[in-house]
């Protein structure tokens, strides 16, 4: 199964932050895939923008190397990353100042899209915003991509969203969660809206409750600093989960369209109910041989910073009222597995008795790795005797399903920067989506300041903190294991 390329007009695309660590690992080799792939054409421009002083061959280094360190190895025709470097320019530029900026203005060209992409800390994007304004590089088809973390509680988040409407308009905003990008997380629409079969038991008449875990075993590696000041809250559950948790509970949109999808998602965030105290779980995991502990990582002996997070959300709506959300993200965990389980009622009546045994019906959609969706469904033990039932998985794999095209989805990144460029803000949050997760998220915290809370530890490469499970527990419930 070959997919459908359609390629887009020449642009230019100008990367503030140009020498930093997400350009490298994520913008400029998202972009070198698509040219591989004949999606991005001849003519188009990348413009690294940053502080240093560097000749656009040093950059074109640069940019070399990244792409072959981190564009994950796919196979370009001879020549290809030569041809990719010459769209490569590189301009010295003070965002704080002037300088740099008339040289930005003579490398962009007439009326085609531009887009400036801010991979820099959000401080910059008032003075980026009002430079690009003062210096006459806004025309009709520009475009402001700002990259997570949006803010740090909503008064911070409102008040980016003021600095950048001073210079944009919404429509212009392109404000990044990664996880909207990625195959699967797309895949979740696809799965409820495109098939007849699950939407009528999409509800909590037959959904018991439903679980999404996103487990990584990595721990914070060079991000010490901001990771501290956020943690797994600020850093996963505020952005990442949430869109999860609206994709899998939000009412179908009139049309996949921007403003449709946002405003159901938006609906959902605001039914979500205060979480109680009872019903979250903070964790920080310990040393486990030679691997560091959470507070040696981030190098702060007293850190009460939480790595981990479970938490049981209530969506209170009539679709979801007294259908349980169980969510939970956590670092150095057992496995990296990123999963939505929903898990449907039991039959109302079991006609075999109860010695037969009686199993859930649970749709697992896997969005990484090893992508795909699982139906789980009770069937006879086979055998004569007796009837006993037992839970068989009806497993697909989008790897084995789709042939190549699924053993090697498009990077978010790859599917997001052509959105950009598309003028498609369909997979990008909108300002009052952003400002409704914090006001959310915000009371969470604060009352974890005041109650002066301390993470439970757990182990390293384990499954979490065992509190986690008791929050199950004491609804009858259990997670799913993590697995790889
Ligand atoms: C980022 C977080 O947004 O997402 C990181 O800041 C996290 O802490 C990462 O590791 C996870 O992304 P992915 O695509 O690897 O699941």
């Amino acid at each position: 199964m070959v997919s459908r390329i359609i390629p887009v007009d020449p642009f230019d695309l100008v990367v503030f932050g140009g020498t930093g660590d997400l350009a490298r690992r994520k913008i400029i080799p998202a972009l070198f895939r698509r040219y591989c792939a004949g999606q991005m054409r001849t003519g188009s421009h990348l413009i690294g923008v940053a502080r240093s002083a560097l000749e656009t061959a040093s950059y074109r280094q640069l940019v070399a190397e990244a792409i072959r360190e981190f564009s994950g190895g796919r196979a370009c025709e001879d020549g290809t990353l030569e041809r990719f470097l010459e769209f490569v320019e590189y301009i010295q530029l003070d965002a704080q100042g002037e300088q740099g900026w008339p040289a930005l203005g003579e490398l962009l060209q007439g009326d085609r899209t531009r887009a400036f992409y801010m991979s820099v800390g959000p401080s910059l994007f008032g003075d980026i915003a009002g430079r690009i304004r003062v210096n006459g590089l806004v025309n009709d088809a520009t475009r402001i991509v700002v990259e997570k973390p949006f803010g740090h509680d909503l008064e911070s988040a409102r008040a980016l969203n003021a600095t950048l409407a001073e210079h944009f308009g919404e429509a212009q905003i392109y404000r990044i969660d990664h996880y909207l990008g990625k195959e699967t997380v797309q895949n979740l629409m696809a799965v409820r809206f495109g098939n007849v079969l699950f939407e009528p038991l999409w509800n909590s008449q037959y959904v018991d409750h439903i679980q999404i875990t996103v487990a990584e075993t990595v721990g914070i590696g060079g991000r010490g600093a901001y990771y501290d000041s956020a943690g797994a809250m600020r850093d996963m559950m505020q952005n990442h989960l949430m869109q999860l948790l609206c994709l899998i509970a939000m009412e179908p949109p009139a049309r996949f369209e921007p403003d449709a999808v946002r405003d159901e998602k938006l609906k959902v965030i605001r039914a979500l109910d205060p979480v109680e105290p009872h019903h979250i779980v903070r964790g920080q995991f310990a040393a486990e041989g030679d691997t560091p502990g959470y507070r040696d990582e981030v190098g702060a002996p007293r850190s009460t910073t939480e790595s981990y997070v479970a938490l049981k959300a209530h969506v209170s709506n009539w679709r979801w009222s007294g259908t349980p959300f169980y969510l939970r993200t956590g670092k150095r965990l057992v496995a990296r597995s990123s999963v939505i389980n929903v898990v449907f009622k039991d039959a109302p009546h079991s006609i075999f008795g109860a010695e037969a045994g009686q199993h859930s019906n649970i749709l697992s959609i896997r969005l990484q790795p090893n992508e795909g969706i699982t139906m789980h469904v009770t069937i006879k033990e086979p055998g004569p005797g007796g009837m006993r039932l037992i839970d068989v998985p009806l497993d697909m794999s989008f790897a084995e399903a789709l042939g190549p095209d699924g053993q090697d989805p498009p990077d978010a990144y790859e599917r997001l920067i052509m959105d950009v460029i598309r003028g498609n803000q369909t997979l990008f949050m909108r300002g009052d989506e952003v400002e409704a997760a914090w006001a959310w998220t915000d009371p969470i915290i604060a009352g974890w300041q005041a109650r002066g809370e301390v993470p439970k530890p757990y182990d390293a490469f384990g499954k979490g903190p065992e509190d986690a499970d008791h929050l199950m527990r004491r609804d009858k419930r259990d997670w799913r294991g993590i697995k790889p």
